[in-house]
């Protein structure tokens, strides 16, 4: 079943009933489709997806799809790859194959940003879109990444950021919205690094020019020894680099750095967890890894598509079954 793909398949899905389509939809999760081979639209389905490069890993669909079913709502949900530098190109074809929304990941949310037609105020915040609502032909873009990753930190550790001491590792998209956030929403203190220094001061510089100065903003360089020193004066460690995707890749700090009662974020998820969530852990360290934050923003996005509260049991169930583990 997992190697048929629609274009096989033709319209059969379209002439099964609900359950039999829902089925199918969801036992094809890796199925990745470009604008152009998104298959003829239904009258009676609604249609969304999540568009990038690369996205045939995206656990999206699952969690999205479980969703629309919990609610008995008649949706389908797509991977769709678009490369970097297309995204342009993309958009139109996206709206005559007729979605409704889009999730938009890696590399497009900056871009986005700058192409959709009206700006909630969360895009403004983060200067990024990752959520689309298709108004009228018109796109509205929404950014929940920073919500998510609020709501995973109240939910997990019942941890407010506003008394905070904060260390983000990587200023680039991730780590910029959840900078932009903690600047206007407040913390005790924000630190950052990153590999190109000059993504670090430049952000440093649009956050003192924001910020009404109620708490200490700076940059370290991104070397071990300053990275060390920094961490006595943190609580909670954010890692928001890709750093940790690739079973290759380094620890962004040594092992022996990581003393409780650090607490460590890793925006990254893996099926058996990142290297640095291990290694927090193995040293007594609480941390936590991204897909609980892939979650909130997920359900957040479907709050905003269909305008009714996210079934968040169904969503989760759905998003750890293809995780393959828990949050
Ligand atoms: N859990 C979620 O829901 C969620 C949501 C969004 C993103 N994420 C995760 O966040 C990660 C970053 O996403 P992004 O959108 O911020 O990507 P991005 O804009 O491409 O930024 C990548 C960041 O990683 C740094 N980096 C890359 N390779 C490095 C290396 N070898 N050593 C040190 N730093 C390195 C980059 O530093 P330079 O500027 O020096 O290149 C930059 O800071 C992704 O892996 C993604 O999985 C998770």
């Amino acid at each position: 079943m997992g190697k048929l793909a629609w274009g096989q398949l033709g319209p059969t899905p379209f002439l099964l009933g609900g359950k039999a389509f829902r089925w199918l939809n969801r036992h094809m999760p890796s199925e990745v489709f470009t604008p152009e081979t998104l298959p003829p639209t239904h009258p009676s389905k609604i249609r969304y997806g999540v568009i990038g490069c690369p996205i045939a890993h995206s656990l999206s669909p699952a969690m999205q799809l479980a969703g629309f079913e919990a609610l008995g709502l008649p949706a389908e949900y797509f991977r769709i790859e678009v490369p970097a530098g297309t995204l342009h190109r993309a958009i139109p074809l996206l709206l005559q194959a007729g979605l409704q929304g889009w999730n938009c990941t890696l590399p497009h949310k900056k871009e986005m940003f700058n192409l959709v037609s009206k700006k909630d105020s969360s895009a403004l915040e983060a200067q990024s879109v990752n959520t689309i609502r298709v108004e009228q032909g018109q796109l509205h873009g929404f950014s929940t990444d920073a919500a998510g990753w609020k709501t995973a930190l109240q939910e997990t550790w019942q941890l407010a950021t506003d008394k905070l001491r904060v260390l983000i590792l990587g200023c680039g998209g991730v780590g910029q919205t959840l900078a932009r956030h903690l600047t206007q929403s407040g913390c005790a203190a924000l630190t950052l690094t990153n590999r190109e220094p000059k993504r670090a001061t430049e952000l440093l510089r649009e956050l003192q020019s924001l910020s009404i100065e109620r708490f200490p903003i700076q940059t370290i360089p991104w070397d071990i020894s300053a990275i060390q020193s920094a961490l006595p004066e943190t609580d909670l460690l954010v890692q928001a680099t890709s750093l940790g995707m690739k079973d290759e890749d380094s620890l962004p700090l040594p092992f022996e750095s990581l003393h409780p009662p650090l607490r460590v974020y890793d925006t990254i998820y893996r099926k058996d967890l990142t290297p640095l969530v291990r290694a927090a852990r193995h040293r007594d360290c609480p941390a936590i890894d991204g897909l609980g934050m892939l979650l909130h923003q997920g359900t957040l996005s479907f709050e905003i598509w269909t305008g009714k509260k996210a079934p968040r049991a169904a969503m989760q169930a759905a998003l750890e079954q293809s995780a393959g583990r828990k949050i």
